[in-house]
């Protein structure tokens, strides 16, 4: 039930800081993370994490690749599952899989998974729905506890997807008594976390007038960014194409004079996502070029990175988990642009929730 909300996306944008609350209750046992041990024996044996995911679900395993990585040091890629299933790497000796699914029924995912499973190697899904095909068919399950989701444009369990990879990353890390992971104070950042998305959603009207002013005519719009900022670049982008019909893409911001730059215009939308202490100059001079060329260019950034003129200021996270907060704005502003269009918001045309085809 949508209660007061006009669509369930809005409904399921305002929910994520109870998911966060909700997650750190499910899965903390005082400050430490509680993940089955089996699990860790699994993952800690492997010498490669491969993260399958299609859409949404594969941006939120771009941003668990890096958690991975720095937090347990083992070497992780990305796929999208329908270019794996067909295309497959040169797997390394000993692969650990993790499947990310919001609904456990994507049959692109679960042709990998039959493969996995002939093979014989772990796996382990991440999904919202308990039992659900790609859960019964892993080794493991973890659950995204973000209730369910109903609008086809995801947005509770993108950033539930996250929050918990960087759980069974910190669990996993400590299980290989890497500091980096003893260190990281994950459950006070998820506390801080679902106060910040709390405070972003509570700035609508803010979000509303930026996206009637700047996105609702044109018919094109870039998201740019560095690194986890570029990831988060393309789940933006994937929200304002799904619901408003924006041809939306997210591009790494050096990469823009390699080509994509000849595309602005007078009036283009430009948006940088500055959340990295490293890159922000450097994408703030990538915003400045395409400025130059007639783009509007526009802002969401780490309050400790603004500057006077950004458009949108996020409060300040760990550089790990930026993305759960940098995302909230960009889902906003997808929905505004949508509803001011006066788009069917939660049903846009020829997409299905659950894409049970290849
Ligand atoms: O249920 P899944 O997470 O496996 O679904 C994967 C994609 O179909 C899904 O994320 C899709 O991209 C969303 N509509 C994006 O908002």
């Amino acid at each position: 039930d949508k209660g007061a909300y006009p669509f369930y996306m809005l409904k399921e944008i305002d929910e994520q800081p109870a998911v966060m609350r909700k997650l750190v209750q499910k899965y903390f046992d005082g400050d430490q993370p509680e993940i089955d041990n089996n699990l860790l024996k699994d993952m800690n044996d492997a010498d490669h994490i491969y993260i399958i995911g299609a859409g949404t679900s594969y941006h939120a395993g771009l941003i668990g690749a890096r958690m991975f990585e720095k937090l347990t040091g083992t070497p992780t890629t990305v796929h999208i599952s329908s270019e794996f299933a067909y295309e497959q790497p040169l797997l390394s000796k000993k692969p650990f899989f993790i499947f990310l699914s919001q609904s456990g029924e994507t049959a692109d995912s679960r042709e990998v998974l039959v493969h996995v499973n002939e093979n014989k190697w772990p796996s382990l899904t991440i999904t919202n729905v308990d039992k659900s095909t790609l859960s019964r068919e892993a080794t493991y399950t973890l659950l995204l506890y973000a209730g369910p989701e109903i609008a086809v444009a995801s947005t509770k369990a993108y950033t539930a997807q996250i929050a918990v990879e960087a759980i069974l990353a910190k669990a996993l890390g400590e299980y290989k008594n890497i500091s980096a992971a003893a260190e990281f104070d994950l459950k006070q950042q998820l506390g801080t976390i679902a106060n910040g998305m709390q405070a972003i959603t509570d700035s609508k009207d803010t979000l509303e007038a930026v996206a009637t002013h700047y996105l609702s005519k044109p018919r094109n719009a870039f998201y740019i960014g560095r690194g986890i900022d570029w990831s988060v670049s393309l789940e933006a982008a994937l929200k304002l194409k799904e619901i408003s019909y924006v041809q939306a893409e997210g591009f790494a911001s050096g990469e823009l004079k390699h080509g994509t730059i000849a595309l602005i215009e007078k009036g283009t939308p430009v948006i940088g996502i500055i959340t990295q202490d490293r890159t922000a100059g450097l994408t703030r001079s990538n915003l400045e070029e395409t400025e130059s060329r007639g783009a509007n260019t526009l802002t969401i950034v780490s309050r400790h990175l603004a500057k006077e003129d950004d458009t949108i200021v996020i409060p300040d996270v760990d550089e790990l988990l930026t993305p759960l907060l940098s995302v909230v704005p960009a889902q906003l502003l997808a929905y505004y642009t949508s509803l001011g269009k006066g788009l069917d918001v939660d049903k846009p045309r020829n997409l299905a929730k659950s894409v049970t085809v290849q």
